[in-house]
């Protein structure tokens, strides 16, 4: 089958790679993909929702596969369903999951899901809010309802803190829109993790588990960004951890969707926070996990193509991939400066001619008169994975990788994977 990839990230260029491995793949098209996965299969510009159909139309697409959040929440998998072109990704009305935090919590809430306690309040409620801040226990974690990029999560030690971020998102609008309406919530204690499922809406495949890292520095420092890096399997998420996971927060929350009238059938992404107490949801996300995908599907066998083919025309194959072990790590570099103000258009040198066990994923990347330079904050992902379970091994071919690769302000931490060991 022909297959249309939508996104430009280190999560597109790995689905795109794993895909490109399916047996079941004819032409591979990414819209508008990056350097990296120009090498697997074609990429095109494609601007709008009716151009996408007609590109479908035209080039016999079999499955649509939307990577990142915006298309999905914005409604393009109902638009593209509605004209008969099969989607991998959930509907508006379920991308809601991630489109509105106020939505996730309600969800959570009324069906059961263990989450961190939290009240809502709009712009207008500011006095209340004021309020409520004066006299709950610290630290706390106040979130824009909306999309702010993975951005729009404030974690404040004191009510002099809170009370600064309020006026922050509510009177300066740092987040925009998406700060019309907050979360303050509980602070959870314990470790993260990331659980991706792939369903049909019914039933589902968890993916091996991972971990993000996503403070900009060393030992969690500084500012939050899309994610430093993650490896998998994360052994915080025991095997009993799993079974929590999947009986109170994968299964109640898939039915619950259902119930709602929002049956959600694409990739969802657990983020959780593994407490005393047991998993916790932190956020859902509606899509792969960036840049945990980069880690994850590397240790998938089988054809995966076929999973997300079954997943999106209703009942999933759930034979179509196993896990059999491994480990796998990636290091993002990144550009100096970001997660805020940061230069591009740098050169990148040392991409090519690395063993089989290292994967150089592109993120922001641009091809310029034949050389590949640097076009965003992420720029490259570098990918280690072994069959064994040795992660030691995987962080020491990762960094030595990442070593060999070259632009001006480039920037990684050096800890990703070390929680591991802890
Ligand atoms: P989110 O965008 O919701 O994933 O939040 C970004 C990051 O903020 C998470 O990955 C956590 O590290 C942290 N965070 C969010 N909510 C909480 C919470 N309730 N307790 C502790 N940390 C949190
Ligand atoms: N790595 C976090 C995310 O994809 O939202």
């Amino acid at each position: 089958m022909n297959v249309l990839v939508i996104g430009s990230g280190g999560r597109e260029h790995a689905l795109a790679w794993k895909i490109s491995h399916s047996k079941s793949l004819d032409k591979l098209f990414i819209s508008p993909g990056n350097p990296g996965t120009a090498m697997l299969g074609t990429n095109v510009e494609i601007k709008s929702r009716d151009d996408y159909l007609q590109f479908c139309r035209a080039n016999e697409i079999a499955l649509v596969v939307i990577g990142p959040e915006q298309p999905l929440v914005e409604g393009l998998a109902d638009f593209l369903r509605m004209n008969d072109i099969k989607v991998f990704g959930p509907d508006q009305n379920a991308a809601e999951i991630e489109g509105h935090k106020s939505f996730a919590k309600y969800l959570m809430k009324k069906y059961g899901v263990p989450t961190a306690l939290y009240k809502e309040f709009e712009f207008t409620e500011n006095e209340n809010a004021l309020s409520y801040l004066s006299n709950i226990k610290y630290p706390v974690v106040i979130k824009a309802d909306g999309l702010a990029a993975g951005k729009g999560v404030i974690i404040c030690k004191n009510s002099d803190e809170a009370k600064a971020s309020l006026k922050d998102i509510f009177v300066n609008k740092i987040f925009g829109e998406a700060g019309d309406k907050i979360i303050i919530e509980e602070f959870l204690e314990g470790e993260e993790a990331s659980i991706l499922a792939i369903t049909d809406g019914d039933d589902f495949v968890l993916l091996p588990s991972s971990q993000d890292h996503k403070r900009i520095g060393d030992n969690d420092t500084g500012k939050n960004t899309g994610g430093m890096g993650a490896y998998s399997p994360a052994p915080v998420v025991t095997e009993s951890v799993l079974s929590e996971v999947e009986k109170t927060i994968i299964k109640p929350v898939l039915s619950g969707m259902r119930k709602e009238g929002r049956k959600f059938s694409g990739c969802l992404y657990a983020g959780l926070m593994i407490t005393s107490e047991g998993p916790k949801v932190v956020e859902f996300n509606c899509r792969f996990g960036d840049p945990e995908t980069q880690a994850v599907l590397p240790l998938v066998n089988g054809d995966f193509l076929k999973l997300l083919y079954s997943s999106a025309t209703g009942k999933i194959d759930k034979n179509a991939v196993d896990y059999s072990g491994g480990t796998a790590i990636c290091v993002v570099a990144v550009s100096s400066g970001y997660p805020d103000k940061y230069l591009k258009g740098f050169e990148i040198k040392g991409l090519d001619n690395y063993p089989p066990q290292i994967i150089i994923f592109h993120a922001g990347t641009k091809e310029k008169e034949g050389k590949v330079i640097t076009s965003g904050g992420r720029v490259i992902g570098v990918t280690a994975f072994l069959d064994k379970n040795d992660l030691q091994k995987a962080r020491i071919l990762a960094y030595r990788a990442l070593q060999r690769i070259e632009f001006e302000g480039m920037y990684y931490r050096h800890d990703i994977g070390m929680k591991a060991f802890k």
